[in-house]
């Protein structure tokens, strides 16, 4: 990538003077074996955002999620939550720091129900371990109560269909997403990062997923998400920052960023290929064909 990453005039992508971003990202680069998958990478988001991280596939968007929660750990770079240095934690010390995520390929365990596993995200929040929060009930009856109520209430707000006593594994796809932004819920956040949430979901559960984004960011929540769906992106998404081969192309606003060559580019391939593909089409229709 030797093109320079450009940011729109209105990017909003730079924080208030003196406020720290929600997350602070600076030159995050990180190979696996010759392949550089994220290639010195900054974002900064501040608080209170829906913030899209775009690109085709193969980009390195989930490697920077990885980074960010943890997963991963970065060959260079920091990442900062609300001002304070994550590098090299664990992800259970990133989420302590109030960061919560859920996952391109959808990870729910095997054998729980759809309120267990949402009662799990908020039990890990009181350092109970799974096992012990799921089969050995804790000794205080309200607090048990209490999660209960608790992963109710956002089994109800994320819009899961399915009842509640369901196996979670047995969902549909747009139910078992919606329960894994229920779960990372439950551990009360301030940073969520999704990894490409409305896959697998139409056009108006997608929207209903947009929809719930704003109801967040509202309660005060910051929020990233990697998402290929353009129309949801446009609608939703404050500020975006776009990836191709690692490298950041544009950051900015939505509808900046995907009218910029390289971006489209990057999606659709080059320019001469499209006057290619336009020029074979019209040979194909004949002289006079429109
Ligand atoms: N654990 C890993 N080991 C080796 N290579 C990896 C690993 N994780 C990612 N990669 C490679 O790094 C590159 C970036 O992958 P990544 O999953 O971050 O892309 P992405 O933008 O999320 O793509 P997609 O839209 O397909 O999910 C890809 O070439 C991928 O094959
Ligand atoms: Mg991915």
């Amino acid at each position: 990538m030797s093109s320079p990453t450009r940011s729109a005039p209105d990017a909003g992508v730079v924080p208030d003077a003196g406020a720290p971003s929600a997350v602070s990202i600076v030159d995050l680069t990180k190979s696996f074996g010759g392949l550089k998958a994220v290639s010195e990478v900054t974002i900064q988001v501040p608080t209170r955002r829906i913030h899209g991280i775009l690109g085709p596939n193969g980009a390195g968007k989930t490697t920077v999620l990885n980074m960010v929660s943890g997963f991963i750990q970065p060959d260079k770079g920091s990442i900062s939550v609300f001002g304070d240095e994550v590098t090299g934690l664990s992800p259970h010390q990133i989420a302590r720091h109030g960061v919560a995520r859920t996952y391109q390929n959808i990870r729910l365990f095997a054998g729980m129900t759809v309120l267990e596993t949402v009662a799990a995200g908020a039990y890990l929040k009181r350092s109970s371990t799974i096992p012990g929060a799921i089969f050995f009930s804790p000794s205080e009856r309200r607090e048990r109560r209490e999660v209960r109520d608790r992963a109710t209430d956002l089994l109800r707000q994320v819009g899961v269909r399915a009842e509640p006593d369901a196996l979670a594994e047995t969902l549909s796809y747009g139910d078992q997403r919606r329960v894994e932004i229920a779960r990372a819920l439950a551990t009360e956040p301030r940073v969520l990062l999704l990894d490409e949430p409305t896959a697998g979901m139409n056009d108006a559960e997608s929207h209903e997923i947009g929809e719930l984004l704003l109801e967040l960011r509202g309660s005060g929540l910051t929020l990233i998400l990697i998402e290929h769906n353009m129309r949801l992106v446009e609608e939703f998404c404050e500020s975006v920052s776009v990836m191709n081969s690692g490298a950041m192309l544009a950051q900015g606003a939505p509808s900046w960023c995907l009218e910029q060559d390289d971006v489209k580019e990057a999606y659709f391939g080059k320019r001469s290929d499209a006057a290619r593909i336009a020029t074979l089409r019209r040979a194909r229709r004949g002289p006079g064909g429109s």
